[in-house]
């Protein structure tokens, strides 16, 4: 299975997914694609051999589907199986989930249903509660709410800060997504929870 990667920053996430494709493993990547041309994951996908390509959001303004076309037309000769978003900060819309649809995962910050959109460590201090996570879904047309595929739970400790715990949850994602990435790419649906 090819995999394109899509990422806006550091890419931590995807350098442990570049990591996990070896050996006898099912799939190897086959691009990086990033919005950001200062996304520090490029470096790292590019050092790894990795192909790398940046479309870049901003000169589409609100024309979401102006900068998806673009997206394809420069995802479509890398003939990607799987899409893996990590860290990618751009809603798609509908038309490009649907081509899509199946085949293209996400890791989110939390225990999904829960918190969906943004700052999900500060909203789950907020709550006070005990269990935080990630989750790796399905890509559907509503935001962060695909079939689940996998998740990860962390306790929130006494005098967590929104740092503390979004360190706890990025290295429980950076365990989850490379297992379900395998899982998945074998055709296996059945999600991973973990401790
Ligand atoms: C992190 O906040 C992570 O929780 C979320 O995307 C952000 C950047 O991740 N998935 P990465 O280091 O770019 O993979």
């Amino acid at each position: 299975k090819r995999v394109a990667i899509f990422i806006s920053g550091g890419g931590s996430n995807m350098l442990k997914l570049l990591e996990s494709m070896q050996g006898d493993h099912p799939a190897r990547p086959c691009v990086v694609l990033s919005n950001q041309p200062e996304a520090g994951g490029l470096e790292r996908a590019a050092a790894r051999g990795v192909p790398t390509e940046v479309v870049r959001h901003q000169p589409f303004g609100d024309d979401r589907e102006g900068f998806e076309h673009a997206v394809m037309g420069v995802l479509v000769p890398y003939a990607p199986d799987i899409i893996c978003l990590a860290g990618f900060m751009r809603k798609l819309t509908a038309g490009f989930v649907d081509r899509w649809q199946g085949r293209m995962l996400n890791i989110h910050p939390s225990l999904l249903p829960k918190y969906k959109g943004l700052h999900t460590h500060r909203r789950a201090l907020a709550a006070g509660d005990r269990a935080h996570g990630c989750t790796v879904h399905e890509v559907t047309a509503a935001l962060d709410d695909g079939p689940i595929l996998g998740q990860a739970r962390v306790p929130v400790e006494p005098g967590d800060t929104e740092a503390s715990l979004a360190a706890r949850v990025l290295a429980q994602e950076h365990r989850l997504y490379p297992m379900v990435l395998e899982r998945f790419a074998q055709g296996d649906r059945r999600p991973i929870l973990l401790p």
